[in-house]
């Protein structure tokens, strides 16, 4: 890291009599402002530039924001120094220039890079420095860094060590830990945000400040108070958690002629009360299976998808004695490194070099729409049934449902020791997801949210409510947005935010209040100023 009071005492210099905020879009005036530097020239790209649609499109990850229709940004901007950064957001500043953060770009609503209003993206694809202590278990990560760079520079330098973070190895460190951040060891060590130590960020100042400089109330808030709100994250320093050398896996399908719907109903027992060293998610997916003559027949297909953090022979025993009714067998299971397991979760074939973790590229990039819903109460059979009828509808044939056990860890943390709210009661958390192809976009779009919004409505009586809880990593505007043309007031914010944060929300608003009353990092679904 550099020394960053030098840039910025530099920067006040530069910029001490310029005034702030004006209103106009200005990105003439922002290209200008960061020229004088020379450095980032070579980093702006209009869409003049030839190589501005590749460098916007390299990190979109949900293809509904890939189209000719979808708005573009005016400027993207791509720093190779924490100075560019921080020379980003004073011209910003100055010049009215409305930014947004762009980390790995795997925002469900694409909010990194798309806004009905004039934007300016400051993308941290070069800021991907990951610094590994093996001695004191802690690693320095760059908030351009994908979860999988982390996870593959933790495995060059120890077998042992893990981190718990996210399944899909391409999404940021940027948007992910700033939202909380799950994935398969979160029952046995929570979330990433969790166990991130110390920060480094550039406030609506410019200031870069770390923990001890930004104070514990902002480094609360930026631990799950979601991304684009407090701050620009340029890294984080998170804590190492221990691995055992080897860990078991399976998956196991179960079709609904396999009794998935009654196995899915126990699972609700007793995943969430599981040892915490186990972890079985369930993913529902539609499937056409061939009856014995030989017609297409529609069922679907639960894959009961695990990972121990212990030998197949510790294993065994648990499952006979609180799940034996799953069926798993000694020959289901395999013993593997735990890096091998965060590819075998992300769905590479057994054998693959670690070194694919290392790609930005999703394994397949669609269209899709996703919303998420908690449970306090086992849902009954019948409830499930009703979600079944409703994936054999036209719009379903990529209809997928998760459902993600909590208890362990999730269950010990205060449900204020960070933004993140959704801790002991939780049985699991449920994310419904709808992918489809068609290009006729506007037509296609609007019948499969349709689609996935009747499912939410069908759900209404199942899950948690008052409020309603929901995922902010798993970002949904149909929840309630922000007027991001003019002023938001609490009430209006607080009819998205409490359903992300519940008691936590307060708080969040009172921290950025404080530390950024002119509302400069904003998006659809921030946290509002009250000034
Ligand atoms: C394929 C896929 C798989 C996923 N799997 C999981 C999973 O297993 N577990 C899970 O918890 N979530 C998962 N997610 C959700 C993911 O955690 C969120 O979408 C997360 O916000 C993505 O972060 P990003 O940096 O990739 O996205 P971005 O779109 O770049 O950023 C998301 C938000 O954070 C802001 N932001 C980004 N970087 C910074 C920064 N440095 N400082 C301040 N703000 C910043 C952005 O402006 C935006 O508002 C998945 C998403 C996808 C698309
Ligand atoms: C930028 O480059 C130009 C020409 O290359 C030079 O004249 C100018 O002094 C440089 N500005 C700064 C701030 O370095
Ligand atoms: C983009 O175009 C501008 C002028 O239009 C130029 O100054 C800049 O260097 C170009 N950037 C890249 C990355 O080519
Ligand atoms: C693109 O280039 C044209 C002519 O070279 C210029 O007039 C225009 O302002 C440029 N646009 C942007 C967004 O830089
Ligand atoms: C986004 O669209 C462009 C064409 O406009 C295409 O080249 C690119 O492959 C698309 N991105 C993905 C991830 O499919
Ligand atoms: C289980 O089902 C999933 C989803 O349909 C499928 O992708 C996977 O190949 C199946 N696995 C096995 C072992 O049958
Ligand atoms: C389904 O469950 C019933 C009992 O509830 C059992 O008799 C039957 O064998 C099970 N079917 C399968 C395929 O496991
Ligand atoms: C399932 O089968 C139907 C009818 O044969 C077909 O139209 C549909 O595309 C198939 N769906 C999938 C997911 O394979």
């Amino acid at each position: 890291m550099e020394n960053s009071c030098f840039s910025f005492l530099f920067v006040l210099l530069v910029f001490s009599s310029t005034s702030s905020a004006a209103l106009a879009d200005n990105h003439e005036d922002f290209i200008q402002c960061l020229s004088p530097s020379n450095q980032t020239s070579s980093n702006i790209y209009t869409p003049n530039n030839s190589s501005f649609s590749s460098v916007l499109q390299k990190s979109i990850q949900n293809l509904r924001f890939n189209t000719t229709k979808t708005p573009k940004p005016l400027v993207i901007v791509t720093p190779v120094s924490e100075f560019e950064v921080q020379l980003v957001i004073l011209c910003a500043k100055k010049t009215g220039m409305h930014v947004r953060v762009r980390g790995g770009g795997h925002d469900y609503e694409g909010l990194s890079y798309v806004s009905e209003v004039p934007l300016a993206v400051v993308d941290l694809i070069n800021h991907r420095k990951i610094n590994v202590n093996v001695n004191d278990k802690s690693a320095w990560v760059e908030a351009g860094s994908t979860i999988g760079e982390l996870y593959y520079r933790i495995s060059e330098k120890s077998k042992t060590l893990g981190f718990p973070a996210g399944v899909c190895p391409t999404v940021g460190v940027g948007g992910h830990f700033s939202g909380g951040g799950y994935g398969t060891l979160l029952r046995k060590y929570g979330l990433s945000a969790d166990n991130i130590v110390d920060a480094r960020l550039i406030d609506a100042n410019g200031r870069i400040l770390d923990r001890n400089s930004m104070g514990e109330d902002l480094f609360w808030a930026i631990r799950g108070g979601g991304g684009n709100t407090f701050g620009l994250v340029l890294a984080w320093k998170v804590k190492l958690v221990d691995v055992p050398e080897k860990v078991t896996v399976f998956t196991l399908n179960k079709t609904l002629e396999q009794n998935a719907t009654k196995l899915i109903h126990k699972w609700q027992y007793v995943a969430p009360r599981f040892p915490e060293d186990l972890f079985i998610r369930i993913l529902v997916n539609r499937l056409n299976s061939s009856d014995q003559g030989g017609n297409n027949k529609q069922t679907l297909v639960a894959s009961f998808n695990s990972i121990f953090l212990g030998r197949i022979d510790q294993l065994l025993p648990i499952m006979q004695e609180n799940f034996a009714e799953l069926g798993l067998r000694r020959e289901d299971c395999i013993e593997m490194s735990w890096i091998e397991s965060i590819m075998y979760f992300a769905g590479f074939p057994g054998g693959a070099s670690p070194n694919v973790l290392l790609s930005r590229v999703q394994l397949l990039t669609r269209n899709f729409k996703a919303k998420s819903d908690y449970v306090y109460q086992p849902i009954p059979e019948g409830g499930l049934e009703g979600i079944w009828k409703l994936f054999f509808e036209d719009e379903s044939q990529a209809a997928q449902v998760i459902l993600s056990p909590y208890g362990g860890r999730m269950d010990d943390i205060s449900s204020s020791s960070i933004p993140f709210p959704h801790r002991v009661g939780n049985l699991y958390k449920i994310q419904y997801l709808l992918y489809w192809d068609e290009q006729a976009e506007e037509v296609a779009d609007r019948r499969h949210i349709s689609w996935i919004r009747r499912l939410y409505s069908y759900m209404t009586p199942f899950v948690s409510k008052f409020p309603r809880a929901a995922y902010i990593n798993y970002r949904d505007l149909d929840i309630g947005v922000n007027n991001i043309k003019g002023h938001t007031s609490y009430a209006q914010a607080k009819v998205w935010g409490i359903k992300y944060f519940k008691n936590n929300f307060d708080r969040l608003v009172h921290v950025k209040t404080k530390v950024d009353p002119s509302n400069f990092f904003r998006n659809e679904q921030s946290i509002p100023s009250l000034t």
